[in-house]
């Protein structure tokens, strides 16, 4: 695997493949890997002859109290499981590289609507961040398919819009939530959990599996989200939302079947989403 700090590198690294008729897939991340990221790369060596991914913490996509400084940075290891992945590609760009004239003179990718509520409710700017980073990745990079984890439902959604909307050429893979033997879905922000919170984190995905439950047999939806809220207080969660939407993330209507339980919850300092789809009877 090859790791590549410049975008003149890596176009040009590109062009060789794109020449050979190749079709390119690309895997964007922040680093510090866990089997989750390993199985966007697993899926994109599927559907793609060249595996590029990208580690870059974006700081774009933070708000100024958020965690930006101390985001897990861990080149090397990340590197090891890469290569071991069969990643081809390394990217892995600095924050001038990316955004040479500085944050704030950056031009801004928008994608109105899906953006909003939810994550894009707790944390303002957020899915400007990530439309404008995954834009420029897009365009570096010109992917004929991207993978996406579905444990940011949100995200996905606002990616596959910015990809419609803006007319890019690429088809974006959803790729399953991974989780830990206890149902926690991975993220590299456990690590900031101590003992007695990594204990307690998998009530997060045990309360979205009992909610599913009570909904599927037709329980009423507002009852049983405040009971959800109950239980995650109760268990020392202090909760972003917790909601109920249309797999679209429309508002459910009376005709809604296929839906989505989407929580977002702090624990300690550490904030912790999830979710989970269901069908409504
Ligand atoms: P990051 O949190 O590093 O996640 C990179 C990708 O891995 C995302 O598509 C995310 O949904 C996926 N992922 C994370 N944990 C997962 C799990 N347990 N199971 C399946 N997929 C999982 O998401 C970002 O980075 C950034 O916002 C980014 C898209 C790279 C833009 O900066």
């Amino acid at each position: 695997m090859r790791t590549l700090r410049d975008i003149s590198a890596l176009r040009e690294t590109l062009g060789e493949h794109r020449r050979r008729g190749q079709r390119i897939g690309l895997v964007p991340t922040m680093g510090n890997l866990h089997a989750g990221h390993l199985a966007l790369v697993e899926t994109a060596r599927r559907h793609a002859d060249v595996v590029v991914a990208t580690v870059f913490v974006n700081p774009l996509q933070f708000g100024p109290n958020e965690d930006l400084d101390a985001y897990p940075r861990t080149l090397a290891e990340d590197q090891e499981q890469l290569e071991a992945a069969g990643c081809d590609l390394l990217f892995t760009p600095s924050v001038a590289t990316l955004y040479p004239r500085g944050v704030n003179e950056q031009t801004r990718v928008c994608v109105p609507a899906v953006s909003e509520g939810l994550c894009g409710g707790s944390r303002p700017g957020h899915f400007d961040g990530v439309s404008t980073v995954v834009s420029i990745l897009f365009n570096l990079v010109q992917p004929d398919v991207a993978c996406f984890g579905e444990k940011d439902y949100q995200q996905l959604a606002v990616i596959r819009k910015l990809v419609d909307d803006l007319h890019f050429p690429i088809e974006i893979v959803g790729v399953p939530i991974v989780r830990a033997e206890d149902g926690l879905a991975l993220s590299s922000r456990n690590g900031y959990l101590d003992e007695a919170e990594r204990a307690t984190a998998p009530e997060l995905q045990r309360t979205l599996a009992a909610l599913r439950t009570s909904l599927e047999a037709g329980e009423p939806i507002e009852t049983t989200l405040e009971a959800g809220l109950a239980r995650l207080r109760a268990s020392g969660f202090v909760p972003d939302y917790l909601e109920l939407r249309a797999t679209d993330l429309g508002p459910v209507s009376a005709a809604t079947r296929d839906a989505v339980l989407l929580a977002a919850a702090r624990l300690g300092k550490t904030r912790l989403i999830d979710n989970l789809t269901l069908t409504l009877p």
